[in-house]
């Protein structure tokens, strides 16, 4: 009676693990969400300004829900869209990118790029994903310098390892931004510098929020600092959050609007709209993209 007790109690375990994964891999992952959020930056009796972040897309070339969950986007009416990276997950992923952003490529925009916009994915053991240490393993070669072009010819500015202004929403917004961090791409010194005293809004952008960009963004003056690659810890645990980061940013402030410790700099971490092509599960993570909606301090 006893071990007919506990076989039945194993299959009832076995039976939840099952139905969590699959709702992990087949419901969750799809429910995209936009979080909105007001962010105090902007000079007291300043307009609001808004900035739509996306982040860590991770298309692949048949996800046409995402694409189409993206190109969407434009209702929520931006002034400004910043894009912090990981857009492809395979070489045939550029034209659902395009598909995705095209109905916003007409608003100002800014990107820089994550190790998934070089470097495709290798298959892994998922659980390696929880692992510090780990070894990054690189992929087959994505279409980067196609992406790249076809961002700039519509105008949005390559943050890669540059610094720049440009308008919008009628104001004037310097913009300084890495290449990824992760795989040691990032050259923030060689954009450094005090926030130019001429414009109205100073952001910091970076694909990994790695906190040796973070701190030097910060005290350059950068009041906002946008990032990825976090996925938010992607798997979590109801109640305690996320488990990881993939870096060196405390499980915390894996995804949402934080102060940056030690200055006066807000960071906002996307927790991102796709997932690892071989880890394809979300949960209590929904993929999401964020409407900052910039407000006086
Ligand atoms: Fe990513």
């Amino acid at each position: 009676m006893r071990k007919r007790s506990l076989i039945s109690a194993f299959a009832a375990l076995s039976a939840a693990g099952a139905a969590t994964l699959a709702y992990a891999a087949l419901v969750e992952r799809n429910m995209f969400t936009l979080r909105r959020f007001d962010v105090p930056v902007l000079e007291p009796d300043a307009e609001p300004l808004r900035i739509l972040h996306l982040s860590d897309l991770h298309m692949m070339p048949d996800q046409r829900r995402k694409q189409e969950w993206v190109a969407g986007l434009g209702g929520a009416d931006p002034d400004l869209v910043i894009v912090t990276g990981d857009n492809m997950a395979d070489p045939e992923s550029l034209p659902g990118v395009l598909r995705a952003l095209d109905p916003l490529l007409g608003v100002p925009g800014a990107f820089v790029f994550g190790s998934n916009d070089y470097r495709g994915p290798v298959w892994k053991n998922p659980i390696q994903y929880l692992m510090p240490d780990r070894e990054y393993v690189q992929g087959v070669d994505l279409p980067a310098d196609e992406l790249r072009a076809a961002l700039i010819d519509a105008g949005w500015a390559d943050l890669n390892n540059a610094r720049t202004v440009l308008k919008a929403g009628g104001r004037s917004i310097e913009l300084a931004g890495v290449d990824d961090p992760h795989i040691e791409r990032d050259d923030y010194p060689s954009v450094a510098g005090p926030i130019s005293a001429g414009a109205d809004l100073h952001l910091g952008v970076t694909h990994t929020p790695a906190s040796r960009v973070l701190d030097a963004m910060a005290a350059d003056g950068f009041a906002l600092l946008l990032a990825g690659h976090t996925h938010g810890g992607q798997v979590c645990v109801p109640g305690v959050g996320a488990l990881t980061t993939n870096c060196d940013l405390p499980t915390s402030m894996a995804k949402g609007l934080h102060r940056w410790p030690g200055s006066d700099a807000w960071l906002h971490v996307s927790a991102g709209l796709g997932t690892h092509p071989t880890a394809p599960i979300r949960f209590a993570c929904r993929p999401e993209a964020s409407l900052l909606t910039l407000i006086p301090r």
